[in-house]
């Protein structure tokens, strides 16, 4: 049934035939209706293009909107509908309160009329080191799913990333989807065809088959470029809708690109057994509960992951799967 939604928003004249198709077919199999709530609509009521708030927000005030009043730690259940997908957000983060706070006041109400259950976790490096998005990412993964274990979808996204439009539907497809495909800063054209970077949707099976994002990326750039190769040797396809994924990208001063990725990147798809999910170590320093997000505090060492690397390699032929360490 789950595929049944696995449309294109635009296409709506289909998509509300299999809405129709489904009410019929849920009211026949009962079993497809949890405790009385029918699955959520394909096509829910949405706004299409939004206008975008970017000025400078206080916490109290998103505290205050209606949008906030039935979340807890950053999740929100459902209550009109059985929602189709739980919906793990993961926003690799350090230093960008104001415009966590832009964002967050964005995309709770977006996320809400979409119809899902989600949380919205903030993975903060306190580690001096150079940006690493990706172990962010996966740190972010694994510490959601011991959250919540039934999380079906992952989204990774960045903070600075503002949707311009509802319809560009936050869920997950047998094959990965692009979410941030025309961006502001582009002139809203596709940065080049193989990107994959901003927000994408992964399902969370998909996500641990590929053993994550690549740990090794320190500093700007080439991360999600090995994201996307990491995909395409699995057989994935990227999907992307391009007539709605619209965004507007807050401003920040850019970092320096890294030159090692591009090293990094020759190799990744022969490293990427042994370098993500499965050789993580990292430390979570602390968990902060808001109502708006729940924070993961986290430090991990550059030396421990590469000596991970270097070791996995040697007993590459060791082929059981590795469990995600954290350090003391
Ligand atoms: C980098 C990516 C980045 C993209 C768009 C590429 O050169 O490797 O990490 O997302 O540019 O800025």
């Amino acid at each position: 049934m789950e595929n049944l939604c696995e449309i294109d928003y635009i296409n709506k004249k289909m998509a509300k035939e299999l809405d129709k198709i489904y009410s019929v077919v849920s009211n026949v199999f009962k079993n497809d209706v949890s405790s009385g709530e029918s699955l959520c609509p394909c096509m829910p009521s949405l706004k299409g293009r939004l206008a975008i708030d970017t000025t400078p927000k206080y916490w109290s005030d998103i505290r205050k909107e209606d949008f906030s009043i039935h979340l807890k730690n950053g999740h929100f259940w459902q209550t009109q509908c059985r929602a189709r997908q739980h919906l793990a957000i993961i926003i690799p983060f350090r230093d960008r309160e104001s415009h966590l706070k832009i964002f967050l006041n964005h995309i709770h109400p977006i996320l809400q009329r979409q119809l899902h259950n989600y949380g919205i976790y903030v993975v903060e490096q306190a580690n001096n080191d150079e940006f690493n998005r990706g172990a962010l990412i996966n740190i972010g993964y694994l510490e959601a799913i011991k959250d919540h274990s039934d999380y079906s979808c992952v989204i990774f996204h960045d903070v600075d990333m503002l949707p311009e439009d509802d319809r560009n539907l936050y869920n997950c497809l047998d094959h990965p989807k692009h979410l941030t495909v025309l961006i502001n800063k582009s002139n809203y054209r596709l940065y080049y065809r193989t990107y994959f970077g901003g927000a994408g949707a992964i399902k969370s099976d998909v996500f641990e088959e590929i053993n994550g994002m690549s740990n090794s990326f320190y500093g700007w750039g080439g991360e999600d470029d090995d994201l996307y190769n990491r995909l395409k040797s699995h057989g994935y396809k990227i999907l992307r809708s391009s007539k709605v994924s619209r965004y507007t990208m807050l401003n920040h001063t850019e970092a320096d690109a890294a030159p090692s990725r591009f090293n990094l990147l020759r190799m990744g798809t022969r490293r990427s057994k042994y370098d993500g999910l499965n050789s993580l170590r990292y430390k979570l320093l602390s968990t902060k509960r808001d109502k708006l997000y729940t924070k993961f505090r986290v430090t991990f060492k550059k030396s421990n992951i590469r000596r991970t690397i270097r070791y996995k390699r040697k007993s590459q032929k060791k082929n059981k799967p590795q469990k995600a360490k954290t350090f003391k």
